[in-house]
């Protein structure tokens, strides 16, 4: 008999170690990634955004496309890869020269000047590769806004286009049209709090017309009249005299998007603007991949799903606009990397939305590389992609295990990455780590889209907190 139990015995565990070990992932540090969802796709999957954003949050929810994939304008030419890096390298370029203080207000951006600046063809930007639809004025006029956590100003082109408009999807905003415009005056105070949000002084038209001036890199810029007009984000979610920027000189590479949405900190964000309404908060998911659909929603406790896990709102060494964290480590297949603690907190580190490839401290970059490089051994090497130096030839695999990427953020949080947010994939014989190093150890960090990939975003900016959740969308 005891033989026999014994038998069944070792026949029951057999079986089911056996079973459980073919479904558990056998190292709990690495993960897998299917090659399908790094590689741009040709169809769009767009799923219900109501059936996302359920849970009884109150809250107006968005749908978030990117700006090239397939739910995109189709008829806007998607940039390589390498083309993609350049315009990311000239944002973060811009950043980084906020934060050094080199940063000069740009004359040449005066209406009147404005036509000195070239419009190469090709010629770049780099807020953001995520759109969302909203309506302006009376009646509605739908625009698709790129949106920017690294900016603050909300403006879209503006009929008549009284120096340049470069081509749209939609029809071009026309004030005229609208019974709910009107241009800010230049005495008016608000026009005076166009500086801190746009780092321009105002200006002043014929007519006394308050006019603002922004830009976000070498070649993209938009100038205009700021005004005030009816802002739908949903049926039910109506703001009146929003502040807007009506672009009567706009250039650079902003695709097919009428404008932008400036989800900054300044008093001119639409973050600020819509405090009554929705307390400060407002959250997004970025989809995993260019041909599937996330939201940005505002209000509600962006609670969601799962639990959200938070770290403070920092002032970034004091370039208060942007979103500042404090990494204090990462970990490479669940193993801390070695990284004295002083590299982040040197850098200091943001958290953007219109960054593509997060930006690390040299020293962070190179721990992580040669960490990332020892979990990869068994894939072929391929060549460099342009800013990213640690790429593999992955054309015989349909699927890969990589380890795993994760942040540690002061206050013990720590962030697992999707396995889209640690890779890049240009083709199956070019996926690359999606990480670049700064040349400076005194240059912000940046976490860029890339890596915010699937997951809630929450951004309590009365609460001083982001937190993050899983599986967003
Ligand atoms: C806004 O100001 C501009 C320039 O001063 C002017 O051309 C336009 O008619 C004004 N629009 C309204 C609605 O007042």
């Amino acid at each position: 008999m005891a033989p026999l139990s014994s038998m069944l015995l070792f026949a029951f565990c057999f079986f089911f170690f056996h079973s459980s070990a073919g479904k558990v992932s056998p190292d709990a540090h690495r993960l897998t990634v299917e090659l399908a969802d790094l590689l741009p796709s040709a169809a769009c999957n767009r799923r219900s955004v109501q059936a996302q954003i359920s849970g009884g949050r109150t809250q107006s929810s968005l749908e978030v496309i990117h700006r090239h994939g397939p739910c995109g304008d189709g008829n806007s030419k998607a940039p390589t890869a390498a083309e993609l890096f350049v315009q990311d390298q000239a944002r973060v370029d811009f950043i980084h020269s906020k934060f050094s203080g080199d940063f000069k207000s740009i004359d040449r951006l005066r209406p009147s000047k404005a036509t000195k600046i070239p419009a190469k063809s090709g010629a770049t930007i780099g807020s953001g590769n995520y759109i969302v639809n909203v309506a302006l004025g009376t009646p509605k006029k739908y625009l698709s806004l790129i949106f920017d956590t690294g900016s603050d100003l909300t403006w879209t082109q503006c009929a008549p286009c009284a120096r340049y408009c470069y081509s749209q999807k939609d029809p071009v905003f026309a004030p005229s049209q609208s019974t709910t415009y009107s241009n800010i005056t230049c005495s008016s105070p608000i026009c005076s709090q166009l500086e801190s949000g746009t780092g321009n002084q105002p200006g002043c038209s014929a007519a006394k017309s308050c006019i603002y001036g922004i830009q976000y890199g070498d070649q993209s810029f938009s100038v205009g009249y700021f005004a005030k007009e009816t802002l739908t984000l949903t049926p039910t979610d109506v703001i009146s005299n929003f502040l807007f920027g009506c672009g009567q000189n706009n250039r650079g590479l902003f695709g097919s998007a009428a404008g932008l949405i400036g989800l900054g900190q300044d008093k001119i964000s639409i973050v600020k603007q819509t405090a009554q309404k929705y307390g400060q908060i407002f959250s997004y998911c970025l989809p995993k991949t260019s041909s599937s659909t996330g939201y940005l929603a505002f209000g509600g406790s962006g609670g969601g799903g799962g639990a959200l896990k938070y770290t403070p709102i920092t002032k970034a060494h004091g370039v208060a606009n942007f979103y500042g964290v404090d990494i204090v480590g990462m970990k490479v297949g669940g193993i801390q990397i070695p990284i004295s603690a002083s590299v982040f907190s040197t850098s200091g580190a943001i958290i953007d939305s219109g960054t593509v490839i997060t930006r690390l401290p040299p020293d962070a970059y190179s721990a992580l590389k040669s960490a990332f490089q020892k979990g990869m051994t068994k894939y072929p090497k391929a060549p460099e992609l342009s800013i990213l130096d640690t790429c593999y030839d992955l054309s015989k695999y349909t699927s890969v295990e990589i380890p795993k990427v994760d942040f540690l953020f002061k206050g013990g949080t720590v962030l697992e990455l999707d396995g889209t947010g640690i890779l890049y994939g240009a083709s199956t014989t070019q996926v690359c780590l999606a990480f670049a190093g700064n040349l400076d150890p005194s240059s912000v960090a940046i976490i860029g889209n890339v890596q915010q990939k699937t997951m809630q975003v929450v951004y309590d900016v009365g609460g001083g907190k982001i937190g993050f959740g899983y599986n967003g969308c």
